[in-house]
């Protein structure tokens, strides 16, 4: 590996490991970008806390062995960069028509249209959720929480630098149009919304935020994984890179419900509830009960879900007929990679009922790459109920079928409960506040949403975590307020 490339230039404005001091072109495009970057942060950034000390990690080189710095940063000052993941030698293109063929360096003409596209589409998903999450720094239960919401938060900045990168450095002006703006849009706005559904919804409360960091990033590491193995070898080698980042993202989500769930246990526990259903007498605790809990994980992974597009998609097997995006971990697949004679079995709704059907594997990418990520949700749940049932209560967290609650794909126009059983129009109105969060719920969590910030306090509804960022001791200082 190439030393140079191993090691971030923060002698720029822009710290970056492409050798930015010598691309003068890109290198202005992305200076007249900055200022815009930084007034969006400014507006829709992390509400309040911009003068306080963030003890954040910044990435310094791209090794996997030690890529992360830790220092009190105010967040303007934190470090957007460009990284690159090294570049491998001799990389081929692993999938698609052009199979085996060299990775490209430059955009090829024909699929330039459809790779910016989908560079575009993965970069309006960065800074819609720093919008979505700006208030919550305000409600955190703890230093540590408000550490990890804000490092998320730069690190999504830097995801949104890396895709405007690529678009100032290989698409001209359209690109820089793009680039624009994706400072333009903004998450839930009437006139100008993010382009998908999930980063247009609120996230109201911080069991929204760890919901949203567990399944919806993790929408963005299955997405990120298909562009990884792009055969446009610069998108390969960014997402490679965010793909590190985005991790912390997913533990920020896996154990920020694992502390929930482990306070919710103890609690009953404590005052001797053995019906964890019991919402009223739970609640009375002050900690968030396990059906409630569901709800919001039953909201957040239909989202989710409906990430995916829908499940028989020709522009899903146009991009991988054209080497731009590939499957989850496509060269570890044993086949041809082209798909040219298997097939998948697809979830569809046929005269009205659920039924599985085999369709050509190329159109059914979609689908494919969605059962890979219930694969992945289901494994990190199972924490979740170990907790619970080490506890010694008799109730399982689940995500429920993939018909419940969906707005794209097969199933958007029908109704059905989290067991997938069809039901018609008017039982999905009466009953739907059993299976998706009502507004009495969000009041009552909202009611629990009071900041805590005396180093190694918690709130009520949460426990501590087991490991500080960093290794740190339980009452380490993370975020210094008044600085
Ligand atoms: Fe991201
Ligand atoms: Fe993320």
């Amino acid at each position: 590996m190439n030393v140079n490339i191993m090691n971030v230039d923060y002698s720029t404005k822009i710290p970056n490991n492409v050798n930015l001091a010598e691309d003068r072109q890109v290198l202005k495009a992305l200076e007249g970008w900055h200022p815009g970057y930084m007034d969006w942060w400014g507006d829709m950034g992390p509400e309040g806390f911009q003068e306080s000390l963030v003890y954040l990690r910044t990435a310094y080189s791209v090794d996997p062995r030690g890529w992360a710095k830790f220092d009190y940063v105010r967040m303007p000052e934190y470090r957007w960069g460009i990284l690159l993941a090294p570049e491998e030698e001799n990389r081929v293109i692993p999938f698609g028509e052009d199979y085996g063929k060299p990775a490209w360096q430059e955009v090829p003409g024909e699929h330039r249209a459809m790779l910016r596209r989908l560079i575009v589409i993965q970069g309006d998903t960065e800074p819609a959720s720093v919008e979505q999450q700006r208030h919550l720094g305000k409600t955190a239960p703890s230093l540590y929480d408000m550490r990890n919401l804000f490092q998320v938060n730069v690190e999504e900045g830097r995801h949104l630098w890396a895709m405007v990168y690529l678009l100032q450095k290989y698409f001209g002006r359209d690109g820089r149009e793009e680039a624009d703006d994706l400072l333009r849009r903004r998450s839930g706005d009437a006139d100008s919304p993010r382009m998908l559904g999930a980063f247009n919804e609120a996230t109201p409360d911080w069991l929204s935020f760890f919901m949203f960091t567990y399944f919806t990033d993790r929408d963005g590491k299955m997405q990120l994984h298909s562009l990884a193995q792009s055969g446009f070898d610069p998108l390969s080698r960014t997402c490679r890179f965010m793909l590190t980042e985005e991790a912390h993202h997913m533990f920020v989500g896996e154990t920020g419900i694992t502390r929930v769930v482990q306070r919710t246990c103890d609690a009953m526990q404590e005052a001797g509830i053995t019906d964890p259903t019991d919402i009223a007498k739970v609640r009375a605790l002050g900690v968030i009960d396990l059906p409630t809990i569901q709800k919001k994980l039953n909201l957040h992974y239909s989202l989710s879900l409906d990430l995916f597009g829908s499940e028989v998609s020709t522009n899903a097997a146009n991009a991988f007929n054209a080497g731009i995006k590939g499957r989850y971990k496509e060269t570890t697949i044993d086949d041809d990679h082209q798909l040219k004679n298997s097939t998948y079995p697809v979830m569809k709704l046929v005269d009205g009922q659920i039924k599985m059907v085999d369709e050509p594997a190329l159109t059914a990418l979609n689908m494919r790459l969605r059962d890979d990520y219930t694969q992945d949700c289901v494994k990190g749940m199972l924490r979740w109920n170990k907790v619970i049932s080490t506890a010694g209560f008799n109730y399982k967290l689940a995500v429920p079928s993939t018909v419940f609650h969906r707005q794209i794909g097969e199933f958007k126009d029908v109704h059905a409960t989290p067991d997938g059983l069809l039901i018609d129009n008017a039982t999905w109105a009466k009953r739907k506040n059993e299976w998706l969060p009502s507004t009495e719920d969000g009041d009552f969590i909202a009611s629990l949403m009071k900041p805590v910030t005396e180093p190694g306090e918690f709130a009520s509804w949460i426990s501590a975590p087991k490991v500080g960022i960093d290794n740190k001791p339980g009452d380490f200082e993370y975020v210094r307020i008044e600085s």
